[in-house]
């Protein structure tokens, strides 16, 4: 098996033990308040992994559609496979005229309603063809963010959760600039870029592991400390909020 140079960590979510209140932790420090600002938005999750956090969102926090990409192929699978797994264990709610609906509200959502035995036994349940929200408004798909098409104010919110280290250490200082630049572009006006920067500390564990990323990491001049003040002044973004949770590093607001 090939070393994970880009973060692309197989049974990610089972190591980092990441949830606080029954969610993900990063969510838990964004707060309440910013998850509901999620409601009808247009949501971009950038290196998802197996989805778990754009799952999360679409389901609670109703956005009107949330992408979810990763550098990894086998990783957007596992995310395809996984929503349709959650589709197929959560608690269907309500009958109206004849359809069946589904929760999408995060007081209503029962998630484990059916044990994970019924999918494999009868295969998933098909998503609704009509229907509007969960599990309609999240998709995924293979792509590098680095090499990908950039449409401008394509998104009002761009989650960087645990991946400018990975695209930092593989692409040098340039590639990191070029990066924040894109996710301003596709951010509309007022919209919000939501990053989780690893610290500096950990790009040095990386390499140890990692020793093909030692090149490009010596070569580094920005170090992440530095974001803040590129992300303001030199990127363009007109403000920035820090939330901190309980396990989390500390998730930044960037708004545009
Ligand atoms: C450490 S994981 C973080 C996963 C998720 N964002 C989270 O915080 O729970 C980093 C993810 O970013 C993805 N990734 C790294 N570089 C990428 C790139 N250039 N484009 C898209 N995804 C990338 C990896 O494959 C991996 O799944």
């Amino acid at each position: 098996m090939s070393a994970p140079i880009h973060g692309n960590y197989k049974n990610y979510y089972s190591k980092r033990q990441s949830n606080v209140n029954g969610i993900d932790s990063r969510l838990d420090a964004l707060g309440e308040d910013f998850c509901h600002s999620l409601r009808g938005k247009r949501i971009l999750d950038i290196g998802c992994n197996e989805g778990k956090i754009a799952i999360e969102i679409a389901q609670r926090y109703s956005p009107e559609v949330i992408h979810g990409i990763d550098i990894d192929a086998s990783l957007i699978n596992k995310a395809v496979k996984q929503l349709k797994l959650i589709w197929s264990t959560t608690k269907p709610v309500e009958e109206e005229k004849g359809k069946r609906k589904r929760v999408d509200e995060p007081a209503t959502v029962q998630p484990n309603y059916f044990p994970v035995s019924m999918p494999s036994i009868f295969g998933f349940v098909p998503f609704p063809e009509s229907m509007k929200g969960f599990p309609r408004n999240v998709e995924f798909k293979h792509a590098d963010v680095t090499r990908m098409e950039v449409e401008d104010g394509s998104y009002n919110v761009i989650l960087a959760l645990s991946l400018t280290k990975w695209i930092h250490l593989n692409g040098g200082d340039e590639q990191l600039l070029e990066f924040f630049n894109n996710a301003h572009k596709m951010l509309s006006d007022g919209g919000v870029l939501v990053l989780e920067a690893q610290l500096f500390k950990s790009y040095q564990n990386a390499v140890s592991d990692m020793r093909q990323l030692k090149e490009t990491f010596d070569r580094l001049e920005i170090d992440p400390s530095q974001f803040e003040k590129i992300l303001i002044k030199q990127i363009g973004f007109k403000k920035v909020r820090h939330c901190t949770g309980i396990r989390d590093r500390g998730v930044s607001i960037y708004t545009k």
